[in-house]
């Protein structure tokens, strides 16, 4: 198990009238990452916010911007987020069929490049760019919504993919239903980022939730 778990609550989970405030909070609380759901009521059936909201909160932390682009395509966008203040963006395969071209895009805007996989899709869809990846997301429920159920059939795959990073320096994160219950087996499978919404937001006392996190992770 990775020593050093990352926590990145996701903000899809705050209360959006104070989000300024929600950033500010977790960021106190001690996570490590700020993961950001963009979602375009199209790849996924829901919508959240895009590239200017993102640049009203990026004062509020100096945390890293995890920005997980559920939006199809992407690629027009990718400057405009990148300009908004994302320090990583993860496009999904499922959504480009350009991939390669939209990673190295993104890392020649001066960013952590990451690619995301459904819960259905394998693994063997990014072998061809895990040279152009910094980060690698696998969704352990399928996107659209925070509160949903971990699908058990990630942890499998999770193993599989920490396998095919070996010695590359990648990141490789879990996202969905990430919470007491399941964060030892999702850091046990090789993750070493791991998204929490409803877990880190569903109480009052965020230094209690991110701590109850890594406790139940043994980190
Ligand atoms: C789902 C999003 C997740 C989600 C996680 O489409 O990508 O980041 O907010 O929420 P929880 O942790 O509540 O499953
Ligand atoms: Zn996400």
């Amino acid at each position: 198990m990775p020593s050093d778990l990352k926590i990145a609550p996701s903000i899809l989970s705050a209360d959006f009238s104070r989000l300024g405030a929600e950033v500010e909070a977790v960021d106190n609380a001690g996570c490590d990452y700020i993961h950001i759901d963009v979602m375009d009521g199209h790849f996924v059936p829901n919508l959240t916010f895009g590239p200017p909201v993102i640049q009203c909160i990026r004062p509020c932390t100096k945390k890293i911007f995890d920005v997980h682009l559920m939006i199809d395509p992407a690629q027009p966008h990718l400057q405009s987020y990148a300009d908004a203040g994302a320090d990583i963006i993860t496009v999904h395969v499922e959504a480009d069929a350009h991939l390669d071209r939209s990673l190295q895009m993104i890392r020649e805007m001066g960013k952590k490049a990451g690619v995301s996989l459904n819960p259905s899709t394998p693994e063997t869809a990014i072998k061809n760019v895990i040279d152009k990846v910094d980060l690698i997301l696998v969704m352990s429920v399928n996107p659209g919504f925070g509160g949903q159920s971990f699908i058990e059939s990630q942890l499998e795959k999770i193993r599989r993919i920490r396998a095919m990073i070996g010695d590359h320096s990648i990141d490789l994160e879990v996202d969905g239903g990430v919470n007491t219950k399941t964060i030892k087996a999702v850091a046990n499978a090789g993750a070493n980022v791991v998204v929490a919404g409803s877990a880190v937001f569903k109480g009052d006392d965020y230094v209690k939730t991110i701590g109850d996190l890594r406790a139940a992770a043994g980190t």
